[in-house]
């Protein structure tokens, strides 16, 4: 089916000069075929009435858990895509921390072989820096290449040793390969299950300060400046690493991070509930962590939003704070939790657009098309009503799991239409039936 969109806001974030205009947008074979106001409507295409509503480029995320192959009570590729689509994403990078790890061909091919039979969303996987993540040996680059990785990670762990660290570096510099760190000194960090300050005390929680993510940064950023490799750090969540990060950035360096909509919107205080779904790696930091954050958001040292996804059950999270297992899920709220950044002042709808869409496109080199509705791109967006409200609740996510930290949060946003290759993947008004 071909589809013409009428009169929504389409923002592209992709080009030089930032499109943001009242335009109809003409989907023909799966393809964006022509962007322009007032376009005639071929025969046989479905008009759909945009007014009101924002169309941009399906999201792109570049930091997922899907848990498949191995831990699927948890979250599948059908379950995970099913959660992304409905949070506007078609576009996910998913960790190789499943069991058994992704850190060679036959896994990635099994991955990228699901992902085409459930069909609703692109999922790209990232390989393996070390063999089963045990941060001994590096795993077969090249061949997982082969296979269609776009990155390397051990995510989930940190790389501790430097010497593989400069190892993945230089391999990953060989084959174009980002090497993407969970940056977190597990000496310092020992085993400390919150941020360190005076909620861990009072809570009787044991902490670990955000020391331990930033001495890694700089470790690596040394290692990258020596190897000239690409290194992009997962899930940064404090202001030291913010300050690392700007200070390689402006020596020319390529380094990059991402920063999860988890430590944009909550603060440690979250945890004085001994709520586990507020326990995650690296754990919620403090405010003025999370004033540095946005002020990184706002001043382009942050390349780009990404969940950190990360499904656990009621096994891994029903149970003591120390226990519990660490991960929030994140693909349907991070489009909302975004625009609350914007209807914040911290950032403008542009800078929200790029960071979720061209930006993380263009961090892991993505296929052309991707990220952006420039003419003759796949069909993939999302169109949302940035004015209409609704409430997270855990009983209602597409997601296998329900360890959502947001539960019960009004948020802006709702999407009322994914579009992935020109298919309708989430369509709950039945806009396109
Ligand atoms: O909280 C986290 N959960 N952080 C990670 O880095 C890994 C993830 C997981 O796999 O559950």
């Amino acid at each position: 089916m071909d589809y013409l969109i009428r009169s929504s806001r389409v923002i592209d974030a992709s080009g030089g000069e930032i499109l943001d205009a009242e335009v109809d947008v003409l989907v023909q074979e799966g393809r964006v075929a022509k962007l322009g106001a007032g376009l005639a409507a071929p025969k046989g295409v479905r008009e759909i009435d945009g007014r009101g509503q924002m169309v941009v480029a399906g999201l792109v995320d570049l930091h997922v858990h899907l848990r498949e192959p191995g831990q699927e009570y948890k979250e599948d590729i059908e379950s995970g895509s099913r959660a992304a689509v409905a949070g506007g994403v078609t576009t996910m990078c998913c960790m190789p921390n499943t069991r058994p790890v992704n850190d060679c061909r036959a896994i990635t091919d099994l991955i990228i072989r699901r992902s085409k039979e459930v069909g609703i969303a692109r999922v790209l996987p990232i390989g393996a820096v070390s063999k089963g993540l045990e941060g001994k040996s590096l795993a077969e680059f090249g061949e997982m290449q082969e296979g269609g990785i776009v990155a390397v990670s051990d995510d989930g762990r940190p790389i501790m040793d430097a010497g593989l660290m400069r190892r993945a570096l230089e391999y990953g510099k060989t084959f174009g390969l980002p090497v993407v760190q969970h940056a977190e000194d597990l000496d310092l960090a020992e085993g400390g299950v919150m941020n360190e300050g005076t909620v861990a005390t009072r809570a009787g929680l044991r902490g670990q300060p955000p020391q331990a993510e930033s001495i890694m940064v700089a470790r690596d950023i040394e290692l990258v400046e020596w190897t000239g490799a690409q290194y992009h750090v997962a899930h940064a969540s404090t202001g030291r690493s913010m300050d690392l990060v700007r200070d390689a950035k402006k020596r020319g360096l390529a380094v990059s991070c991402e920063v999860a909509p988890h430590h944009f919107t909550l603060t440690d205080a979250a945890c004085a509930s001994y709520n586990t779904d507020m326990k995650v790696a690296p754990p919620l930091r403090n405010e003025s962590d999370r004033q540095a954050l946005l002020q990184a958001l706002a001043d382009g040292t942050v390349d780009c939003i990404a969940t950190d996804h990360a499904p656990h059950s009621e096994v891994e999270k029903d149970v003591e704070f120390d226990c519990a297992s660490c991960g929030m899920l994140g693909l349907e709220t991070s489009l909302s939790l975004s625009l609350e950044l914007v209807n914040d002042g911290v950032i403008d709808l542009h800078r929200m657009v790029y960071l979720l869409t061209a930006g993380p496109a263009k961090l892991f080199s993505l296929q052309k098309g991707i990220g952006t509705l420039a003419e003759g791109s796949p069909a993939d967006l999302v169109m949302f009503n940035p004015e209409a409200r609704w409430v997270v609740d855990r009983n209602k996510t597409q997601s296998r799991s329900k360890n959502t930290p947001f539960h019960g949060r009004e948020v802006p946003g709702q999407v009322m239409l994914t579009l992935f290759g020109g298919k309708a993947v989430f369509d709950p008004r039945g806009l396109c039936q």
